[in-house]
């Protein structure tokens, strides 16, 4: 009888910090397994190279023929004197995850209200919930808490939506800089098809609110080195002609500048939308009217869309948030990511909490791979299934396109900001690493489809440790 084939013997990593903490601007040079995203098509994986990060946090070298950090510290000019941290034999380098669309004040609902449609959670959980941000000191309270919990949860960059409140929406800005996260942020405008008074004087007062919020964000981060303002008409259902019109002026007036905005994602939502704007060929038509379509735009769902749509879409290069999550616990529909892909539509992933329950993107990959299944499950047709290479894309590179970031972050390219997590696959989790993975990327699918939080060690932002569990411990055990 032949001996039974035994894993080889992984040794489960321990979780204290692999690096004495260097002072945050150093240079740093990273050793070990690196993987991101090349294209929709190919996941890029190092199984040993080193990354080098200068001292203002952009990446100046991935350099696969070095053996170790000390060598890549030689061979690289100004890396002499860097900090160098090694990964361990199950830990890896990927780079951090986008969240597309987010809604900040509706975070203590999570897991609430999944009983309706979309009009009726609107109606009895998020406009009640979003109103009661006119108090300012409860979005101190919250947003501290939320910001920290999705940097712990490896989202470095993420598109938030707000409240229509003009003071609590700077505070959003203000902790997000303060923790150190990219964000893109707007107050959100409102006039029509709202309840719990969940909407804004008149279309005068809602633009001036917008424009203190954008000028705020402007002022508290000029470079917009981490925070972008966002212009944000809640949909084409609560913005009637005079807001949209305002709205498209002030994005005249402070282009470049972002656009968030939800479109086409129930029947009832596209309904009211062409009865408060009457005469359009479409949903993408209305927006693109007002000026407000273009390759910063992002758009939420877009589940419900026309042909003329999809070709408006692809012609201003607008980018689309799939909150896959989202959109299964409010029943809305499947969006057809791979059409939208076939157009040259840029797609990220959203998880637009609450109407989605996790603000987790690893958990908006796994429920946009089981869409897209479902998709195959219903026509018969494999072509919509999307591949792990193009949801690792999705995650990261694709979110990145559609926060109009591509040349900052989303990948590990040379001239980037460090926007990274350090993952681990060999802790005591729900991760079943045990030595028969036949390579890297089982190692990368396992961490996808069964990691959460605890696997995230370290969150990098521009260079800069702002999270991950190896801090949180190393804060719990260390004497103030
Ligand atoms: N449509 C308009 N507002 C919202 C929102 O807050 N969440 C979702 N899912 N859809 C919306
Ligand atoms: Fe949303």
């Amino acid at each position: 009888m032949s001996e039974p084939v035994l894993p080889p013997p992984y040794t489960a990593s321990k979780a204290d910090a692999i690096l004495s903490e260097p002072s945050q601007n150093a240079p740093k040079v990273f050793f070990g397994r690196i993987i991101h995203s090349k294209s929709l098509k190919e996941i890029e994986i190092f199984p040993k190279a080193a990354l080098g990060i200068d001292s203002t946090g952009t990446i100046e070298f991935l350099d696969p023929t070095v053996a170790s950090a000390a060598e890549a510290c030689a061979k690289h000019k100004h890396f002499a004197l860097a900090t160098t941290i090694t990964l361990r034999p199950l830990q890896f380098l990927f780079p951090g995850l986008i969240d597309t669309h987010m809604h900040a004040p509706q975070y203590p609902n999570m897991a609430l209200g999944m009983e309706g449609d979309l009009k009726e959670w609107c109606e009895n959980w998020t406009d009640p919930i979003e109103a009661s941000y006119a108090d300012t000191s409860k979005a101190r309270r919250v947003y501290r808490e939320m910001v920290q919990k999705e940097l712990e949860n490896g989202s470095t960059t993420v598109a938030y939506n707000s409240s229509i409140h003009p003071d609590a929406t700077n505070v959003l800005a203000d902790t997000c800089l303060q923790f150190g996260q990219r964000a893109i942020i707007g107050k959100l405008c409102i006039l029509v098809g709202s309840t719990h008074d969940n909407w804004e004087k008149n279309a005068e007062q809602s633009v001036h609110d917008e424009c203190k919020v954008v000028e705020h964000i402007r002022r508290i981060d000029p470079a917009g080195s981490l925070v972008l303002p966002c212009i944000q008409p809640r949909a084409g259902s609560y913005v009637p002609p005079d807001l949209m019109s305002g709205l498209g002026a002030l994005y005249r007036a402070n282009s470049p500048i972002r656009v968030q905005a939800h479109m086409c994602e129930t029947p009832l939502e596209v309904a009211n939308m062409h009865e408060l704007h009457a005469g359009f060929a479409s949903y993408a038509d209305m927006y693109d009217h007002y000026g407000l379509f273009g390759p910063r735009t992002i758009l939420a769902h877009c589940i419900h869309l026309s042909e003329r749509d999809l070709e408006v879409m692809a012609a201003r290069k607008v980018g689309v948030a799939h909150n896959a999550n989202s959109n299964t616990c409010l029943t809305d529909g499947w969006c057809r990511v791979r059409q939208l892909l076939d157009k040259g539509i840029k797609v990220g992933l959203g998880t637009d909490c609450s109407a989605g329950y996790s603000i987790s993107i690893l958990n908006a990959m796994r429920q946009a791979s089981n869409v897209s299944r479902h998709l195959t499950i219903h026509t018969g047709d494999p072509r919509w299934k999307l591949s792990f290479e193009e949801l690792v894309y999705l995650a990261t590179m694709g979110g990145a396109e559609v926060c109009s970031l591509e040349d900052t972050v989303g990948n590990f390219a040379v001239g980037k900001a460090f926007d990274a997590l350090v993952v681990d696959v060999g802790l005591e989790d729900n991760i079943n690493t045990n030595g028969w993975e036949s390579d890297d990327m089982a190692l990368l699918k396992k961490w996808v489809f069964l990691g959460d939080d605890r696997s995230i060690r370290k969150v990098f932002v521009g260079g800069r440790l702002v999270a991950g569990k190896d801090m949180k411990e190393s804060r719990l055990f260390s004497c103030a």
